[in-house]
């Protein structure tokens, strides 16, 4: 397994990093591009291990894709044949991939995919999904580890009810009902920027939508979708997360390619903790004169425009820098305190109570060995191994190159010593 080798940054920022593509914007928008059988060209695609899995699926299914990882650009099309089945070792590589779902009952009328594993942060069930395609007239069968879903007269237009904004159901139905035969209503929507990304290239295909952005979808089915150009919004997480790292070991970096609005619970919170968070000259910049001056915080996570639930780990790795007792409730998954073990063999004082962390600041860390346990648990742990004292070694760091694109290269370019060993 391959893993980062990081020493503590002991220099002074002063730096600035280019924010990539979106992976969460460009997986549903890939999909998007493959309900049409004209080739779509999509910028700005981060080079992520979760990318190029679901251009094999993608392909697996009958799509013509070509990526060129040089200028980050991608062209879709869908070839009229293809599998209709997304098979178990491609679906339990990606949870996103059920968002082949959708794709397929729009372009085939049926669906068989492998019913996608829990995965560290919690059951993650696709109920909500599921129960958006049968109002759509969708027969749903569930059975030996897979979902059958068959549409033979295709799918008409339904009002559904989210009982929870699952950002995923919301893009697996917008997907469905694009070209389905009438209205179709999303209400309890989710209202992530990334939902607003896939609106806006569906609607340069040519669908008819209003409403993204809000609680409340409304989709007119089209005939047809044709080819369009898109840039990939750049990635709120990651801006979040190169947040986190300056104010974590303290001077200036510009963030370039951030959009401000997207981080705006984040930039609250580093500013309740006494850092500077300017917009100049189209940078987001973050300062921090001394880190040990850092105030606590608490932070409930909540669907967008809450505090985003990505951002629970690299922050609470953030808390332990900081003076004070930060408490910290994650209210959108069940289980994902996974970086808490792992910061406290780094010697973090941490107390789990049911969803809520009790982070006491303050308490100096050492580095030591640690695994990336998920996504975003990697940045937390890559994060207090900045301000530990001693070298960190993080295992299993596939988790963290899923979604965060040529992070060792981005982190040296700020000064930052970090060895990748195969
Ligand atoms: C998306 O996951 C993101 N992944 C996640 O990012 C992100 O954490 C999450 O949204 C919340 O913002 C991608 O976009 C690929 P949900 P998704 O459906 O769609 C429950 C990362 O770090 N739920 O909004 O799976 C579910 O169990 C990843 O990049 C149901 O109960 O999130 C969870 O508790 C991690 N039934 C809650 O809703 C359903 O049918 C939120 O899930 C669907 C979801």
């Amino acid at each position: 397994m391959a893993k980062y080798i990081v020493q503590p940054y002991k220099g002074k920022l002063n730096s600035r990093v280019k924010i990539s593509g979106c992976k969460n914007a460009a997986l549903p928008i890939m999909c998007a591009a493959a309900l049409s059988t004209e080739t779509s060209t999509i910028t700005e695609v981060p080079d992520l291990i979760d990318i190029n899995i679901m251009k094999d699926i993608l392909v697996h299914l009958g799509a013509n894709i070509q990526y060129d990882k040089q200028t980050s650009t991608m062209t879709v099309a869908y070839s009229g044949n293809g599998s209709f089945e997304a098979p178990y070792d491609m679906v339990d590589k990606l949870r996103a991939s059920v968002l082949s779902m959708g794709v397929l009952l729009a372009t085939k009328g049926m669906a068989k995919v492998a019913s996608p594993g829990g995965c560290p942060i919690g059951a993650r069930p696709i109920d909500l999904h599921l129960k958006g395609f049968a109002a759509m007239g969708a027969e749903i069968q569930q059975g030996h580890g897979y979902v059958m879903a068959m549409a033979s007269k295709g799918l008409h237009g339904a009002n559904i009810y989210l009982d929870f904004p699952s950002v995923g159901a919301t893009e697996n139905i917008m997907l469905a009902a694009v070209t389905a035969r009438g209205e179709t209503i999303i209400d309890n929507a989710a209202n992530e920027p990334e939902i607003v990304d896939l609106a806006t290239f569906l609607s340069s295909m040519g669908a008819d939508i209003s409403g993204a952005g809000t609680d409340k979808i409304r989709i007119q089915g089209v005939k047809k979708l044709h080819a369009a150009e898109h840039a990939i919004m750049p990635d709120r997480i990651e801006t979040g997360s190169f947040m986190t790292l300056a104010a974590a070991i303290g001077g200036r970096l510009e963030i370039v390619n951030a959009i401000p609005e997207h981080v705006k619970p984040i930039s609250a919170k580093l500013r309740e903790m006494g850092c500077q968070v300017v917009e100049e000259d189209g940078c987001l910049v973050v300062e921090v004169e001394d880190t040990s001056k850092l105030k606590a915080v608490d932070i409930k996570t909540l669907p967008h425009p809450g505090f985003p639930t990505d951002m629970q780990a690299p922050f609470t790795a953030l808390l332990c820098r900081s003076h004070g007792t930060g408490i910290i409730t994650e209210t959108v998954f069940e289980n994902r305190f996974l970086h808490v073990q792992e910061l406290k063999r780094m010697g973090a004082n941490i107390k789990i109570d049911g969803r809520t962390a009790y982070i006491e600041g303050g308490t100096p860390l050492t580095g030591t060995k640690v695994k990336a346990m998920d996504l975003r648990a990697g940045m937390a742990v890559i994060l207090a191994a900045l301000f530990a004292e001693g070298t960190t070694e993080v295992d299993d760091i596939y988790h963290v190159e899923r979604g965060y694109e040529d992070l060792p290269g981005k982190l040296r370019s700020l000064g930052i010593e970090i060895a990748r060993i195969d």
